[in-house]
Protein backbone atom coordinates (compact mmCIF):
# COMPACT_ATOMS: atom_id res chain seq x y z
CA UNK A 1 0.00 0.00 0.00
CA UNK A 2 1.90 3.52 -0.95
CA UNK A 3 1.36 6.41 0.44
CA UNK A 4 0.09 9.67 -0.95
CA UNK A 5 3.00 12.01 -0.92
CA UNK A 6 2.35 15.32 1.07
CA UNK A 7 5.21 18.18 1.65
CA UNK A 8 4.58 21.05 3.23
CA UNK A 9 4.58 23.33 0.27
CA UNK A 10 1.61 21.58 -1.51
CA UNK A 11 -1.95 22.78 -1.69
CA UNK A 12 -3.09 20.19 0.38
CA UNK A 13 -0.67 21.47 3.55
CA UNK A 14 -1.41 24.83 2.52
CA UNK A 15 -5.32 24.12 3.02
CA UNK A 16 -4.89 22.42 6.19
CA UNK A 17 -2.72 25.20 7.86
CA UNK A 18 -5.76 27.65 6.48
CA UNK A 19 -8.29 25.55 7.50
CA UNK A 20 -6.67 25.23 11.16
CA UNK A 21 -6.75 28.71 11.38
CA UNK A 22 -10.03 29.50 10.24
CA UNK A 23 -11.41 27.18 12.60
CA UNK A 24 -8.86 26.97 15.76
CA UNK A 25 -8.98 30.63 16.29
CA UNK A 26 -12.33 31.25 16.60
CA UNK A 27 -12.72 28.79 20.29
CA UNK A 28 -13.16 31.17 22.67
CA UNK A 29 -11.08 31.18 25.71
CA UNK A 30 -13.54 32.10 28.20
CA UNK A 31 -17.85 31.61 27.94
CA UNK A 32 -20.04 33.05 30.79
CA UNK A 33 -17.34 33.97 33.07
CA UNK A 34 -16.12 29.98 33.00
CA UNK A 35 -12.37 28.80 30.90
CA UNK A 36 -13.22 26.74 27.91
CA UNK A 37 -13.43 23.48 28.24
CA UNK A 38 -15.33 23.81 31.48
CA UNK A 39 -17.23 20.49 31.13
CA UNK A 40 -14.95 17.48 30.33
CA UNK A 41 -14.27 14.68 32.48
CA UNK A 42 -11.13 14.70 34.59
CA UNK A 43 -8.76 12.66 32.50
CA UNK A 44 -9.92 14.03 28.88
CA UNK A 45 -7.95 15.99 26.87
CA UNK A 46 -9.21 19.60 25.89
CA UNK A 47 -9.46 20.35 21.89
CA UNK A 48 -6.07 19.62 20.41
CA UNK A 49 -6.15 19.11 16.55
CA UNK A 50 -4.87 16.50 14.42
CA UNK A 51 -1.93 16.94 12.14
CA UNK A 52 -4.63 17.44 9.06
CA UNK A 53 -2.11 16.40 6.15
CA UNK A 54 -2.15 13.02 7.93
CA UNK A 55 -5.52 12.88 8.43
CA UNK A 56 -6.00 13.66 4.75
CA UNK A 57 -3.57 11.04 3.62
CA UNK A 58 -5.52 8.09 5.67
CA UNK A 59 -8.29 9.02 4.00
CA UNK A 60 -7.23 8.88 0.35
CA UNK A 61 -5.68 5.62 1.34
CA UNK A 62 -8.91 4.36 2.17
CA UNK A 63 -10.77 5.94 -0.90
CA UNK A 64 -8.10 4.05 -3.20
CA UNK A 65 -8.21 0.97 -1.62
CA UNK A 66 -11.18 0.13 0.13
CA UNK A 67 -12.97 -2.75 -2.41
CA UNK A 68 -16.39 -1.10 -2.21
CA UNK A 69 -17.51 2.67 -2.82
CA UNK A 70 -16.00 4.57 -0.04
CA UNK A 71 -18.55 6.96 0.13
CA UNK A 72 -21.35 4.74 1.34
CA UNK A 73 -19.13 4.20 4.40
CA UNK A 74 -20.50 5.86 7.82
CA UNK A 75 -17.65 7.57 9.82
CA UNK A 76 -17.72 8.70 13.05
CA UNK A 77 -14.99 10.94 15.23
CA UNK A 78 -14.42 9.86 18.84
CA UNK A 79 -14.22 13.32 20.39
CA UNK A 80 -15.01 15.67 17.87
CA UNK A 81 -14.17 19.00 19.12
CA UNK A 82 -14.70 21.38 16.49
CA UNK A 83 -15.61 19.51 13.67
CA UNK A 84 -12.11 19.73 11.97
CA UNK A 85 -11.79 16.18 11.01
CA UNK A 86 -15.55 15.81 10.31
CA UNK A 87 -15.15 18.54 8.01
CA UNK A 88 -12.43 16.28 5.81
CA UNK A 89 -14.59 13.63 6.25
CA UNK A 90 -17.51 15.02 4.60
CA UNK A 91 -15.69 15.02 0.95
CA UNK A 92 -15.02 11.11 1.65
CA UNK A 93 -17.60 9.64 3.47
CA UNK A 94 -21.27 10.33 2.92
CA UNK A 95 -22.17 9.42 6.51
CA UNK A 96 -20.11 11.61 8.78
CA UNK A 97 -20.85 11.80 12.62
CA UNK A 98 -19.20 13.20 15.82
CA UNK A 99 -19.21 12.80 20.00
CA UNK A 100 -18.22 15.39 21.76
CA UNK A 101 -19.04 16.48 25.63
CA UNK A 102 -17.74 19.89 25.60
CA UNK A 103 -20.90 22.76 24.54
CA UNK A 104 -18.46 25.17 23.38
CA UNK A 105 -16.58 23.05 20.99
CA UNK A 106 -20.32 21.04 19.72
CA UNK A 107 -21.78 25.14 19.11
CA UNK A 108 -18.82 25.63 16.92
CA UNK A 109 -18.30 22.31 15.37
CA UNK A 110 -22.10 22.95 14.27
CA UNK A 111 -21.70 26.05 12.62
CA UNK A 112 -18.44 25.19 11.15
CA UNK A 113 -20.25 22.33 9.40
CA UNK A 114 -23.52 24.10 9.16
CA UNK A 115 -25.73 21.57 11.03
CA UNK A 116 -28.73 22.86 12.42
CA UNK A 117 -29.87 19.75 13.30
CA UNK A 118 -28.89 15.89 13.44
CA UNK A 119 -29.76 14.15 10.62
CA UNK A 120 -28.49 10.57 9.27
CA UNK A 121 -26.16 11.91 7.33
CA UNK A 122 -24.36 14.34 9.52
CA UNK A 123 -24.97 14.58 13.30
CA UNK A 124 -23.29 15.73 16.18
CA UNK A 125 -23.84 13.33 19.68
CA UNK A 126 -23.24 15.16 23.14
CA UNK A 127 -22.30 12.36 24.90
CA UNK A 128 -19.46 10.85 26.99
CA UNK A 129 -17.28 8.68 24.65
CA UNK A 130 -17.28 5.99 27.19
CA UNK A 131 -21.46 5.57 27.30
CA UNK A 132 -21.57 5.83 23.63
CA UNK A 133 -23.23 2.33 22.45
CA UNK A 134 -23.58 2.67 18.92
CA UNK A 135 -20.03 2.01 17.62
CA UNK A 136 -21.51 -1.01 15.86
CA UNK A 137 -23.27 1.08 13.10
CA UNK A 138 -19.79 2.50 11.54
CA UNK A 139 -17.90 1.18 8.86
CA UNK A 140 -15.09 3.79 10.11
CA UNK A 141 -13.85 4.56 13.68
CA UNK A 142 -11.09 7.59 13.92
CA UNK A 143 -9.74 8.99 16.96
CA UNK A 144 -7.36 10.96 18.01
CA UNK A 145 -6.67 10.34 21.78
CA UNK A 146 -9.20 11.92 23.69
CA UNK A 147 -8.01 11.18 27.42
CA UNK A 148 -4.72 12.15 28.98
CA UNK A 149 -5.24 9.67 31.11
CA UNK A 150 -3.91 6.11 29.83
CA UNK A 151 -6.24 3.71 31.80
CA UNK A 152 -8.92 5.77 30.41
CA UNK A 153 -7.94 5.65 26.78
CA UNK A 154 -7.19 1.80 27.06
CA UNK A 155 -10.37 1.11 28.18
CA UNK A 156 -12.28 3.50 25.60
CA UNK A 157 -10.33 1.78 23.10
CA UNK A 158 -10.83 -1.94 24.23
CA UNK A 159 -14.53 -0.94 24.00
CA UNK A 160 -14.53 0.09 20.38
CA UNK A 161 -12.73 -2.91 19.22
CA UNK A 162 -15.13 -4.94 20.97
CA UNK A 163 -18.05 -3.21 19.54
CA UNK A 164 -16.94 -2.51 16.38
CA UNK A 165 -18.87 -4.65 13.63
CA UNK A 166 -16.64 -7.09 11.42
CA UNK A 167 -15.32 -5.16 8.05
CA UNK A 168 -14.99 -1.82 9.90
CA UNK A 169 -12.11 -0.07 10.28
CA UNK A 170 -10.57 1.68 12.87
CA UNK A 171 -7.62 4.79 12.56
CA UNK A 172 -6.18 4.93 15.84
CA UNK A 173 -4.38 8.22 16.59
CA UNK A 174 -1.60 7.82 19.58
CA UNK A 175 -2.85 4.57 20.22
CA UNK A 176 -2.35 3.49 24.08
CA UNK A 177 -3.56 -0.05 24.03
CA UNK A 178 -1.49 -2.73 21.86
CA UNK A 179 -4.06 -5.63 22.46
CA UNK A 180 -5.08 -5.01 18.94
CA UNK A 181 -1.61 -6.57 17.64
CA UNK A 182 -2.24 -10.10 19.04
CA UNK A 183 -6.31 -9.92 18.79
CA UNK A 184 -7.25 -12.41 15.70
CA UNK A 185 -10.37 -10.58 15.66
CA UNK A 186 -8.48 -7.54 13.93
CA UNK A 187 -5.31 -7.25 10.86
CA UNK A 188 -3.70 -4.37 9.95
CA UNK A 189 -5.14 -1.97 7.29
CA UNK A 190 -2.35 -1.01 5.98
CA UNK A 191 -0.10 1.24 7.90
CA UNK A 192 -2.93 3.19 9.04
CA UNK A 193 -5.55 1.31 11.15
CA UNK A 194 -6.81 -2.02 11.68
CA UNK A 195 -10.41 -4.12 10.10
CA UNK A 196 -11.94 -6.04 12.36
CA UNK A 197 -12.32 -10.14 10.37
CA UNK A 198 -14.05 -11.77 12.80
CA UNK A 199 -16.19 -11.37 15.71
C1 LIG B 1 -7.28 15.64 21.13
S1 LIG B 1 -8.88 16.30 20.74
C2 LIG B 1 -9.16 15.65 19.09
C3 LIG B 1 -10.02 16.53 18.24
C4 LIG B 1 -10.30 16.05 16.82
N1 LIG B 1 -10.99 14.77 16.85
C5 LIG B 1 -9.04 15.90 16.00
O1 LIG B 1 -8.64 14.78 15.71
O2 LIG B 1 -8.44 16.93 15.64
C6 LIG B 1 -9.90 15.26 21.78
C7 LIG B 1 -11.37 15.68 21.85
O3 LIG B 1 -12.06 14.70 22.64
C8 LIG B 1 -13.03 15.34 23.44
N2 LIG B 1 -13.29 14.48 24.61
C9 LIG B 1 -12.42 14.17 25.60
N3 LIG B 1 -12.99 13.36 26.51
C10 LIG B 1 -14.27 13.15 26.07
C11 LIG B 1 -15.35 12.39 26.59
N4 LIG B 1 -15.22 11.68 27.72
N5 LIG B 1 -16.51 12.36 25.88
C12 LIG B 1 -16.64 13.10 24.73
N6 LIG B 1 -15.64 13.84 24.19
C13 LIG B 1 -14.47 13.86 24.86
C14 LIG B 1 -12.36 16.67 23.83
O4 LIG B 1 -13.32 17.65 24.20
C15 LIG B 1 -11.62 17.02 22.54
O5 LIG B 1 -12.41 17.83 21.70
Amino acid sequence: MSSLKINAGNPISVLSRLLDRLTIDRIPQVKNGKRVPDSLPRGSYKFIPNNLVAVFNQFELIHTFMGYRPTDLKFIDVGCGIGNIMLIAQAYFYTVHGIELEPTYIKLAREILSIKKNTNKTAIFKQDILNFKDYRKYDIIYYYCPFEDPVQQKILELKIEDKTKVGAIILPFLKQSSAIIKDSRFERFGNIGYRKVST
